[in-house]
């Protein structure tokens, strides 16, 4: 490496002489407060929650009025370059990584940035401190002591449930719960949630951290998770929404392309992806896109991968063009942790020194280094990032400007100003110990699980089992005692409470292994997919299936089979043997998922949840590397298309949308089709890709104006109908309606159908709802052509909702008129 343990020591040494040296306001000697010690997570003492607080600045030998940052009756902005206009150089340096120096010469605490909470709060990083199950209560930095929090199922699970008021009402919850966290000094304000990288391929390692394959629900459950994390009632949006007030900073990531975590050696930290630019807009970036525009997400964090050859974190047309300038980010852009050190490691990119890379990234619009250094900590040095390590060398070669530095600070404290951090927040202040695992957020968990379980397989109406009638079950299968590690998936802190499959069931039914009657709790762990793992299959492990068979053919009765897992399972033959009578899937439903298990396996619950991914079968990934990142399917090479926008093909074994109910749902609709008009006064017209056989391809039978860029045009026509949904059958239960639509057939390369609404409603036995909705024509039918232009094309699209036996379809023709 360029620079030495002991420059970095030196670096130390010379920022703890200058605080010493050129104190403000009073000659009073101060020190660095612990910067390395992890007990005070925001960085200020055990009495203060905020900044701009009198006696804090008084205890620091400071006069708080001198400071015009603290002055709450100034804009934020201000406020802001008032602060970054007392630092020197090196105190901003030292404040570009996620464990943040401040600058405790004028005021500023230390502040770690990184504090993560996919599916509630979690212990990754080093902010959140939950206190061990030994420590004595109300002793830990003399605050009341916290020893877990309210652990949602994994966002696969919450996807599956397609019910955006839950997205959004955890994000709710968790945010409290972090609020709480930070009253009492254990946990930050940032966090580095939710994960939205479409699963482009069912061996991705992350799919259990993410809402799917589809980039519409993807992108939807990102605007309900951010906003519930971020939005404080009555401050949804604000005249300048640089400034406005936020419960706590979500932030989407991995900024973009990234879903190749460890496969065949092609590591996430230096993979290529090598993207076309329709694939670009249509999907990797579109649910940022959502994220930003309509979440407005705080922050965004960058992925380790390249993108087309440039590393996403020093990628300034994806950062400063796109996030920021096309999209307006209001917020920050945080790097993956050691994003920066992977480019200079190795000089694997252009041979950067670690200053040099530093440096790229900056310039690109990098704002935070996340650093977690495993090479420092090797060496038993603190934990650093390169940004604030190397940042000096930067400067002082001429290579990083101080205005660049400046500007990554104005994006971080802006964030912290609207946090409160500097004021406080009164209606949060109050939030406590009581406000973390309540009974409304467990509540709200055990729901989540509850609505994300898929009956995948129902055969002879098996399930419901009746306690009366069953008594007693035999439980088998490696997930009927499933530990916290299974049932937690990844990301988490420890749960409040913590229900195994078997506590679950045992509350209905005897566990006796004469019984007549099994259920298998099988399915895959961490071990298989994870961060940093992909799969090498898409099948059960071999002796798994083995026992599953053996009990089937042991049992008098057909067996229930319960899978844990995030991504798909190739089960063709267990789905087709007669013995096993009914297969639910449970993803990883988190500490109350024992309870929602049972619920479900014994009636109380009806489950509606969706497959929010298709599940392969496992034949199909022979066809294809990881590493191809195409979604149409690539005929010289053989490759087939990717999700169920691109694949019909044989290898399915459940498609995307795919789950059964306790009761049966059919559709009708009034609307048997429409015609639409756009007026665009002959402007924004765009080529179309026709299939070379069909009519539209030939110059005589081309429309004038094929098609109409959606970006050059205000499109304010709508499509309204209503499905009704009928339950045909004997149990109530929730029904999600997923609302696809189907471009015109002759349109060449375009996807089979995508998803352009959805909504999950509950239907009473025996009764209909109707369920409105109006789609905006360019946000509805809109596709995106080779040129990556995202266009309406002209001619018959179609609206198709479809769910097993039945659907319904209707043709919308669209034309556009001068
Ligand atoms: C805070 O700013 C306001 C508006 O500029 C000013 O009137 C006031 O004097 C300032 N307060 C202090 C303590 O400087
Ligand atoms: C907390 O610590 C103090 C001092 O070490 C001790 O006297 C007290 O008993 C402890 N309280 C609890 C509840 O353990
Ligand atoms: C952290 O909090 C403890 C009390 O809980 C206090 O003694 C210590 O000084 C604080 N450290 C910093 C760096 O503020
Ligand atoms: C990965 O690289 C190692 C060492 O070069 C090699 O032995 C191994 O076969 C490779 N694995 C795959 C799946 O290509
Ligand atoms: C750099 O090389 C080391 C040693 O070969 C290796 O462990 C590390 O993964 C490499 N880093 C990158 C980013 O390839
Ligand atoms: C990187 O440096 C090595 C060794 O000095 C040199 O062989 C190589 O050509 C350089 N690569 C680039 C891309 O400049
Ligand atoms: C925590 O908050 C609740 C509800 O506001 C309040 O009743 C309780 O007194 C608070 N507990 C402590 C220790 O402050
Ligand atoms: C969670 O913490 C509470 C105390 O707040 C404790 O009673 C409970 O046992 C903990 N739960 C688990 C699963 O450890
Ligand atoms: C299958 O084999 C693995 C590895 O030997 C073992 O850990 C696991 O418990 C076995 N599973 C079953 C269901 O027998
Ligand atoms: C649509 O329905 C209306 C009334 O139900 C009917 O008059 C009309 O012919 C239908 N149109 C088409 C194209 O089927
Ligand atoms: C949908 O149903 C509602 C209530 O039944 C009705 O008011 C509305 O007009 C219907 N909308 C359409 C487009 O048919
Ligand atoms: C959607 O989730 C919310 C929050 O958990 C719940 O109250 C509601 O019943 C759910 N909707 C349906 C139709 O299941």
């Amino acid at each position: 490496m360029a620079a030495s343990p002991s420059f970095h020591r030196l670096l130390a040494l010379l920022a703890t002489l200058l605080c010493a040296a050129t104190t403000v306001a009073s000659s009073k000697r101060i020190t660095l407060p612990g910067f390395y010690g992890a007990v005070n997570t925001t960085g200020f003492g055990r009495t203060y929650t905020k900044v701009c607080d009198a006696d804090r600045f008084a205890e620091l030998g400071l006069d708080m009025p001198a400071f015009p940052y603290c002055n709450a009756s100034l804009p934020y902005a201000d406020r802001v370059r008032d602060l970054i206009g007392w630092m020197t150089v090196e105190e901003k340096v030292g404040n570009l990584g996620d464990w943040s120096r401040g600058a405790p010469r004028v005021g500023l605490p230390p502040y770690k940035w990184w504090s993560e909470a996919l599916h509630g709060i979690s212990s990754t990083g080093p902010t959140t401190l939950f206190d061990a199950l030994t420590s004595k209560p109300g002793n830990h930095s003399g605050r009341a002591a916290v020893y877990n929090a309210t652990v949602f199922a994994n966002v696969i699970n919450s996807a599956a449930s397609f019910n955006e008021t839950l997205w959004n009402a955890i994000g709710q919850a968790v945010s409290t719960e972090a609020r709480a966290m930070f009253n009492l000094g254990k946990g930050g304000l940032t966090y580095w949630s939710p994960n939205i990288n479409v699963v482009r391929d069912p061996r991705w390692g992350r799919a259990l951290e993410t809402p799917g394959e589809d980039p519409y629900v993807v992108g939807r459950y990102a605007v309900n998770f951010v906003r519930g994390m971020q939005d404080i009632p009555g401050h949804e949006t604000a005249a300048d929404p640089f400034a406005r007030p936020i419960k706590t900073s979500a932030c989407c990531k991995h900024y973009a392309a990234y879903d190749v975590d460890d496969w065949h050696n092609h590591t996430r930290f230096t993979f290529d992806a090598r993207v076309a630019e329709r694939d670009m807009a249509e999907t990797f970036l579109r649910p940022f896109e959502m994220c930003v525009r309509d979440g407005d997400a705080s922050a965004v964090m960058c992925s380790y991968n390249r993108v087309n050859g440039v590393p996403a974190c020093a990628d300034h047309r994806l950062l400063s063009g796109t996030l920021r300038r096309d999209w307006e980010l209001h917020g920050y852009i945080v790097s993956d942790c050691d994003a920066v050190l992977v480019m200079a490691d190795n000089a694997t990119w252009l041979n950067f020194t670690a200053a040099e890379a530093g440096a790229a990234a900056l310039r690109a619009g990098l704002d935070l280094d996340c650093g977690e250094s495993w090479i420092e900590k090797k060496k038993g040095q603190p934990l650093m990032d390169y940004l604030s390590t190397y940042g000096m060398e930067a400067v002082a070669q001429g290579k990083m400007r101080e205005a660049d530095i400046d500007g990554a600070l104005a994006n971080q404290f802006m964030t912290l100003m609207r946090l409160g951090y500097f004021d406080g927040i009164p209606r949060y202040a109050g939030l406590n110990e009581t406000d973390i695992c309540s009974d409304e957020h467990k509540e709200l968990a055990a729901d989540g699980a509850r609505q994300a379980i898929v009956l995948l397989k129902n055969h002879d109406n098996l399930l419901p089992l009746d306690p009366k009638k069953v008594r007693a079950v035999a439980v088998h299968g490696p997930h009927a005692h499933a530990p916290e590690k299974v049932m937690d998936g990844d990301y988490t802190g420890p749960p409040c409470r913590y229900v195994t499959p078997r506590q679950g069931i045992s509350k209905d039914v005897k566990i006796s292994h004469k019984a007549k009657w099994t259920i298998y709790f099988g399915g895959i762990n961490l071990h298989i997919e994870r961060e940093g793992n992909d799969r090498e299959d898409l099948l059960l492990p071999k002796n798994q299936t083995e026992q599953i068979l053996h009990f089937a053919a042991a049992s008098p009765n057909p067996i229930v089979l319960v899978l844990f897992s995030g991504g798909g399972i190739d089960i063709t033959s267990l789905h087709n043997n007669p013995k096993i009578g009914a297969i639910l899937w449970a993803g990883y439903p988190g500490g109350e998922g024992g309870h929602a298990i049972a619920d479900v396996i014994f009636g109380r619950h009806n489950p509606g949840g969706r497959l929010p991914l298709t599940w392969f079968k496992n034949k199909y990934i022979s066809q294809l590397p990881m590493t191809s990142m195409s979604f149409r399917p690539v005929p010289k090479l053989g490759y087939p298309g990717r999700t169920y926008k691109f694949y019909d093909g044989p290898d399915v074994l459940y498609p995307f949308g795919y789950g059964l109910s306790y009761t049966k749902f059919h559709y009708s609709t009034t609307t048997n089709g429409t015609v639409v008009t756009v007026p665009t006064g002959g402007r924004h017209c765009k080529a179309l890709t026709y299939k070379p056989s069909t009519a539209a391809a030939t110059a005589a039978a081309r429309p004038a104006c094929p098609a109409v860029d959606v970006a050059g045009h205000t499109c304010a026509e709508t499509v309204s109908f209503n499905v009704s949904v009928t339950n045909a059958g004997a149990k109530d239960g929730a029904h999600v309606v997923l609302v696809y639509t189907v471009p015109p057939p002759e349109v060449d390369e375009a996807p089979i159908k995508q998803v352009a609404a959805f909504k999950r409603v509950y239907v009473p036995a025996g009764s209909a709802v109707a369920v409105p909705f109006t789609l905006n024509v360019c946000k509805a039918f809109g596709i995106v052509e080779r040129t990556a232009y995202t266009v309406v094309p002209s001619g018959v699209s179609r609206v198709l909702v479809e769910n097993g036996d039945s659907s319904v379809s209707f043709p919308v023709k669209i034309e556009f008129s001068v």
